[in-house]
């Protein structure tokens, strides 16, 4: 718990177990194809990686999706109205939640996120800047049981999913997801959450492969942290990012690919890579704004509104609970 006189912030902290991301990396690298869940990237490092990555030219889905919050910030409050409790799953830096806090007002709000550090600093940063709310953040893993008790009784929930987090799991899973949503937000509650949409191969390629190696280095980064966390002896050289739309999937890989062929040994266990062989680090789907609509209304969603761009490359959906 952090408390300080000036502002109302309090952190819980139910952050996973170490054994988790070491349960999860020796039963994924056993697996065939290999895949390690993308929930892993965020330690310190990875969180920081993701915030560069915000930044690059090519990287359009942050732009795009803070220019629409920024834009319709009092139409959604319209929706949303006031006094609210703001639950933001995945709130990384917290950035975007900033566009829409003066027009919703809301009474409480919820940042969590599983990359603990960088959830203290972001949500006191909030805090901070933003003195007449009342901030709880909660240090967690949003895809197992989190204690929502800071959830005030009575208060109208409205939960933020930006960023095309929804895109990470597969359509059926996310359908579970979103009805998880759906209970955190409760009846009559809101969910607010960002889709990038369906678009041309060569936008969806650049993105995920900037210039500037940075993606790539957040994609790396796992492999440090095997190293930096698990005792693993991974010579990083000997992997490369490769990341690409897949067309048939309608979604874009992420893969660390090993350059030649090697063992990698971490804690005791050993793993033969053959030259070209990859571990799948991420998708990320691509959704049209009706093929999102009718996933959400499978979760018992209904849809309220739906803003884009003017190039219609990212989707910003208000989806009312039943
Ligand atoms: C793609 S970033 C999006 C950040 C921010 N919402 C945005 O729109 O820019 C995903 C965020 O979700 C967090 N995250 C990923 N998996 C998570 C999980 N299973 N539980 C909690 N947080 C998670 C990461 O630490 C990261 O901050």
């Amino acid at each position: 718990m952090t408390d300080t006189a000036e502002v109302a912030y309090r952190l819980q902290d139910e952050r996973p177990e170490p054994d988790d991301f070491y349960r999860e990396v020796i039963a994924g690298l056993d697996r065939r194809p290999r895949q390690i869940p993308p929930k892993f990237f965020y330690d310190e490092a990875g969180s920081r990686l993701f915030e560069r990555i915000c930044k690059q030219p090519e990287y359009y889905p942050t732009r795009v999706e803070t220019g629409i919050l920024d834009q319709y910030a009092n139409e959604i409050a319209g929706l949303t109205g006031k006094d609210s409790c703001l639950i933001e799953p995945g709130s990384g830096s917290c950035m975007k939640v900033r566009l829409l806090l003066d027009a919703l007002r809301p009474s409480r709000y919820i940042p969590m996120d599983i990359s603990c550090s960088h959830l203290h600093e972001a949500a006191g940063r909030v805090a901070e800047d933003f003195p007449w709310l009342d901030v709880h953040a909660v240090c967690a893993d949003i895809t197992r049981s989190v204690d929502l008790d800071c959830i005030p009784a009575q208060a109208r929930r409205i939960v933020f999913y930006p960023g095309s987090s929804i895109g990470n799991y597969e359509p059926r899973k996310a359908v579970e997801f979103l009805c998880r949503l759906a209970d955190i937000s409760g009846p009559g509650g809101g969910l607010l959450i960002g889709v990038d949409l369906e678009k041309e191969t060569r936008i969806l390629d650049e993105a995920y492969n900037d210039a500037n190696g940075i993606t790539a280095e957040f994609n790396l980064n796992l492999l440090h942290r095997i190293n930096r966390e698990l005792d693993g002896d991974i010579d990083i050289d000997t992997f490369r990012h490769h990341a690409f739309y897949n067309e048939t999937e309608g979604r874009v890989e992420m893969h660390l690919v090993s350059e030649c062929s090697q063992t990698l040994r971490i804690d005791g266990h050993r793993y033969e890579f053959a030259a070209g062989e990859s571990i799948h680090t991420e998708n990320s789907y691509k959704y049209t704004a009706a093929g999102f609509t009718a996933l959400a209304e499978c979760a018992g969603f209904t849809a309220e509104a739906l803003w884009t761009d003017d190039d219609e490359l990212f989707s910003l959906h208000f989806l009312r609970a039943a």
